[in-house]
């Protein structure tokens, strides 16, 4: 007669297993209007831990602004780039660039002790276009980062390869074939978060030059098909939802902190946050295209993916989980030369440090005007 209480035990916790309920204490916090749903539930158990910051190298470096020195580019030799720093200033930097990148490794990371003005390591080549990145950041994509700003610590985190970072999946580009899974179906995808969705939605929306924003919209804007209307395929739905899902799991948001899921493309009832993402992929384009991708050749084959396209930036490689990268820290208060660009160029920078291209079409209006919501 043991087993009918052992069964209605078993049976009592079935709705609890189905419900996946998770025990223990939650974070509320509403993003939009009551009753919409628009609300962030986080398990207190599973919050991401609080964010490394940088050794402390630099910050006893005190600057006097009266004795700075003489421009870095008049003293050193061989500095295209840092030109307008002074060499107090360049000097520092160096430190805290060592600290943030390779703090193990050390200067040599970069430089041929014997010959710092050399550019035989590729590295430093890779170097000097990761400053032009964060300053361009810095500077033309203040619509996303604000004054919060990035640093190289932002994404490496002391470490030469930053956590997170994405490559072409050659899987996903093929079409045809039996056994091909057409770049989904694959449960240890981390991109997809662990969905049958598509695991690869960054080389259509965050590298290709065509504008693809009328790809990741695919809801209707009419009841029935308008001559001349591009149709969305259920593909195309599928590599929307991929993309969403790593939003959501790189800022360790759900869905409604942009969305009220009555309709996913209605701006009008998204939040602020939905329109700063917006300016965010166009962001990560620029920087992936004008930046990552030109280094193709610099690197080794160590660093390419299986389609020989270096290691590219996605959400997660500033965000780590955060809805703000280091919950909202700044560091490029202490280092204000990575959040302007120089004035008079020296003439080796390459022509990609001029202003990214701003964002301005219709969508950009209309991400405007999400931040303030008008009824
Ligand atoms: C992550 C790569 C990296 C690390 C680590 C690094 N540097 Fe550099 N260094 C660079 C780059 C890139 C330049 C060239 C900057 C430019 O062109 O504007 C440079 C240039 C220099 C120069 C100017 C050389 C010349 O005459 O042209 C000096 C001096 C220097 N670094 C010192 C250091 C010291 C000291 C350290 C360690 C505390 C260090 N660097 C660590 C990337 C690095
Ligand atoms: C937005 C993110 C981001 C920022 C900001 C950033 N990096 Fe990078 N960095 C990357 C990615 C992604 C790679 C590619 C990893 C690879 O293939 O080595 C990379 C590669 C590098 C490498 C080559 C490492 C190696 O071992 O191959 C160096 C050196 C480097 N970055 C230096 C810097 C410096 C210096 C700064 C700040 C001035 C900086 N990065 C800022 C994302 C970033
Ligand atoms: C961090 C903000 C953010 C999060 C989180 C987010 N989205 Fe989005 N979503 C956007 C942005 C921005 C666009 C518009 C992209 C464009 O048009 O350029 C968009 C577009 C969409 C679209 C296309 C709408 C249309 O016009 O057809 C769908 C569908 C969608 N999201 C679903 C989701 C789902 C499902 C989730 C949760 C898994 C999610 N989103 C999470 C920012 C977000
Ligand atoms: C180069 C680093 C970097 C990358 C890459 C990046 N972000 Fe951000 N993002 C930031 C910084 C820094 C902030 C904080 C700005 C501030 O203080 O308000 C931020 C803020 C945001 C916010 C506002 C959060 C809030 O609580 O108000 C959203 C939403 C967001 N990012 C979405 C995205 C999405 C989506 C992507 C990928 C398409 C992305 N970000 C890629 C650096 C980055």
């Amino acid at each position: 007669m043991t087993r009918a209480p052992l069964t209605t035990a078993l049976l009592a916790g079935l709705p609890l297993a189905l419900a996946a309920c998770e025990v223990g204490p939650k974070d509320i916090q509403q993003t939009g209007h009551r009753g919409t749903g628009m609300v962030q539930l986080a398990d207190r158990s599973n919050l991401p831990g609080p964010d490394r910051i940088p050794g402390e190298t630099y910050r006893d470096i005190v600057l006097d602004p009266n004795n700075l020195g003489e421009p870095a580019g008049e003293f050193y030799e061989n500095v295209q780039v840092l030109g307008d720093l002074k060499t107090e200033e360049f000097n520092r930097l160096m430190i805290a660039i060592t600290e943030w990148v390779s703090p193990e490794q050390g200067c040599n990371y970069c430089h041929n002790p014997e010959n710092m003005a050399s550019d035989e390591v590729y590295t430093k080549v890779v170097a000097r276009k990761m400053i032009q990145m964060t300053r361009a950041i810095n500077v033309n994509w203040k619509d996303h980062v604000k004054d919060t700003g990035v640093t190289c610590w932002t994404c490496h985190r002391g470490q030469p390869v930053p956590a997170h970072y994405w490559t072409t999946d050659p899987e996903s580009m093929a079409r045809m074939g039996m056994r091909s899974r057409r770049g989904q179906n694959n449960p240890d995808a981390m991109p997809a978060v662990y969905s049958s969705l598509p695991y690869d939605p960054f080389t259509a929306y965050i590298l290709e030059k065509d504008p693809s924003e009328r790809r990741i919209r695919v809801s209707g804007t009419s009841a029935y098909p308008m001559p001349g209307m591009r149709r969305a395929t259920l593909m195309d739905t599928e590599m929307t939802y991929g993309f969403m899902m790593h939003f959501s799991d790189s800022l360790g948001v759900n869905c409604t902190f942009c969305h009220n899921t009555h309709s996913f493309s209605d701006w009008s009832g998204s939040t602020a946050q939905r329109a700063i993402s917006w300016y965010g992929i166009r962001m990560v384009r620029d920087a992936n295209e004008n930046y990552i991708t030109p280094l193709t050749s610099v690197f080794p084959a160590s660093r390419l993916g299986p389609a020989g396209d270096p290691f590219k930036i996605n959400c997660a490689t500033c965000h780590q989980g955060k809805n703000k990268p280091m919950g909202g820290y700044s560091m490029i208060r202490e280092f204000p030369e990575l959040a302007r660009l120089p004035v008079a160029a020296p003439a080796a920078v390459t022509p990609t440090t001029a202003a990214a291209p701003q964002p301005t079409d219709s969508a950009a209006t209309a991400a405007v005007a999400v931040a303030t919501p008008a009824g």
